[in-house]
């Protein structure tokens, strides 16, 4: 299973939720059936490792995130992937921006995955990291769960 977390910058949420998820992962034991990364709508950041404050927050929670700069997603990482998970609407407008339509159904959103559906705030723009940690978490969680038998 091929999953590509996406956000606008690639240096807060999308890399948050691509560690988050590799641990989780790890700790299940399935690493050796997942292969995670991230990628950005924007060429805002590329280049640019993890943002402090997410790094912090991935700190936090013993998860490092080492040699991880930003990159920007492309048409080949949409035939690549088995799927794309968008951190909010405005990811999903840059998606199809890069893609064109979803023809083969892999773009969705991470709280999609969850029994509380919502675009997962930019801590870019509201500073707060610990909301993100929260639904990134839950969305993360979630994600395994359903991808566990894949
Ligand atoms: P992210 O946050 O999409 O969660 O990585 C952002 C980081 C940088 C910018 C926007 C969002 N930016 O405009 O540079």
């Amino acid at each position: 299973m091929k999953i590509l977390f996406v956000c606008l910058g690639n240096i807060c949420r999308s890399p948050m939720a691509e560690f988050v998820m590799k641990k989780m992962v790890k700790e299940a034991g399935l690493e050796a059936r997942f292969e995670i990364a991230s990628a950005a709508t924007s060429d805002e950041e590329l280049g640019n490792p993890v943002y402090p404050p997410a790094k912090r927050k991935l700190a936090e929670n013993g998860i490092g995130c080492a040699g991880k700069t930003a990159r920007q997603m492309t048409r080949a990482d949409y035939d690549y992937y088995d799927a794309i998970i968008a951190m909010d609407h405005n990811n999903l407008r840059g998606i199809k921006a890069i893609i064109g339509e979803d023809v083969d159904g892999k773009v969705s959103l991470l709280m999609d995955h969850t029994g509380n559906p919502h675009d997962v705030a930019d801590p870019w723009f509201t500073g707060n990291f610990d909301a993100t940690w929260e639904d990134v978490t839950l969305g993360c969680a979630a994600l395994l769960k359903e991808y566990a038998e894949f």
